[in-house]
Formats: structure tokens, sequence, C-alpha cells
């Protein structure tokens, strides 16, 4: 399988605080890679300083063999990096059309295709269309930061707990489009609290704990961990 990313003991200071402390992994083209850990662990520190938004001291990043760890957040997107943030980050002024037409920029060529693909696998965003961003539900809404996301057609969709605040029929709802959005090609690199139903869908995961990578293994071995079990699945 060809290396999608690969992270080499990176460590990111916000100031003092050390935040990242030799964090290494990698993502294979066409895996789903969980990254759980506790509040405060540096799940979006990780995702941030692959996007560009913050920089590592040492070390290497490399998306499929090109060191990117000094490239600009702006230049990652036409690399074939998508990042969907924590708390999502829609354009809540515009329509959920105009958000999607938004995350077309680097790739305006293929606009009326790409917006049919993203309302083929969110109808619901097909029924809004024109529905100003703002007034859609917390799901719709993260039905919308991910289909804007897939307007750039990434090889690398990084998601930031995207089942944050949904209920339990959403969040199932949610995780079962990143399994269709992985079998139709992309690879995810997904940051969840929800550990049980990240460990579920992932082919392997890591376990961020207060900055340092504790645990990894495939998301089978890492549901039977009894220290997992302890720690992130409720016993
Ligand atoms: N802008 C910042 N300035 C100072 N410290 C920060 C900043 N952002 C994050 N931190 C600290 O870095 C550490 C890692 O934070 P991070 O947001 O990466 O955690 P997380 O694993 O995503 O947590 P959560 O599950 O709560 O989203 C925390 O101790 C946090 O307080
Ligand atoms: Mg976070």
């Amino acid at each position: 399988m060809a290396e999608i990313l690969n992270i080499e003991n990176i460590n990111v200071y916000y100031g003092q605080i050390h935040a990242l402390k030799d964090v290494s992994l990698k993502v294979d083209e066409g895996e789903i890679v969980a990254l759980i850990g506790a509040n405060g662990a540096g799940k979006t520190t990780t995702l941030r300083t692959i996007s560009g938004l913050l920089r590592s001291k040492t070390g290497s990043i490399k998306l499929m063999g090109n060191d990117i760890s000094h490239t600009e957040a702006h230049k990652l997107v036409s690399k074939g990096v998508a990042h969907v943030p924590e708390g999502r980050h829609v354009f809540l002024q515009m329509t959920v059309q105009e958000n999607l037409e938004m995350g077309a920029y680097t790739n305006s060529a293929n606009l009326k295709e790409g917006i049919a693909d993203v309302y083929e696998r969110f109808p619901r965003l097909k029924h809004r269309m024109n529905q100003i961003a703002g007034t859609l539900s917390g799901g719709e809404q993260q039905m919308l930061a991910m289909g804007r996301a897939l307007m750039s057609k990434p090889k690398l969709m990084m998601l930031d707990e995207p089942s944050m605040g949904l209920a339990p029929i959403l969040v199932q709802q949610i995780f079962d489009i990143v399994k269709e959005l992985n079998k139709a090609g992309t690879t995810i690199l997904l940051v969840e609290q929800n550990a049980e139903m990240a460990l579920e869908i992932a082919d392997r995961a890591y376990v961020l704990e207060t900055g340092k990578i504790k645990l990894s293994g495939t998301g089978k071995e890492l549901a039977q961990s009894d220290e997992i079990k302890k720690a992130y699945l409720g016993g």
C-alpha cells in the first residue's frame, strides 16, 4: 500500500506548553486511521500541524513522499489534503450551495459535477440547497462541512470529531458516511472522542495521551485491549 501520510517525531509547542511530544504516525492509501484520546491529549493539534496551521520544531511530515512540513496551509488543499475542523466552521451566512461552491476553489473546472456528487451522497443537503447554513441542524452542518471538503476531491480527508454534539442516530449516520467515503476511495484520518465507534470503523488507530502516542494497533486490537477498555470504553 502506498503511503499517503508519514509523520516522524514532531514536537509542537504553544509557548511554554509542549503539546506534541515526538509524535510519529502514518496513514496508508485506502485506510481509515483513527486518532483517539481524552480532552487536551493533542488530537486537534496534530491535525492543525498536518494542515500547516501550526509548525513542528522537529521531524518531518510527508504527504505521498513529499515533505510538507513547511508548506503553507492554503496550498495543502491543492496537494490533496482536506481538513474538516472541530466545530465544523461552515459559512453560516451563505446557503448550502454557496458553501459547496466555496469548497471547489481549487477544482472549479468540475464544479457542477462535484456539487452533484455531494448531493448524491448527502440527499439532505440537496433538499436544503438554498437554505442558509446557519439555520441547519448540527448534523446537517457536519454533512455540509464534509461535503464542502469533498469538493476538492481530497486524497486524504482529516475529520476532527465529526460526531461531537450529535444525537446517537446522527452519530451513526456520520460514521456510516465516513465508511462510504472510504469505500469510494478517500483515505481518512479520523479524530474522535467516541473511541468505541471510531475503533469499530478504523483499520488502525493511535492513542494519544498528554501529547504522546501511548498505543497503536489495528482497530480490533485496540478495541479488545484492557488498557483501552478501562480508559476509553467505559470498563
Ligand atoms: N492556542 C493554544 N494556546 C495554548 N495552549 C493550547 C492552544 N491550543 C491547544 N492548547 C493546549 O494543547 C493541548 C492539546 O490541545 P488539543 O486541542 O490538541 O487537544 P484535543 O486532543 O484536540 O482535545 P479535545 O478532545 O478537547 O478537542 C491542551 O493542553 C491545550 O490546552
Ligand atoms: Mg480537539
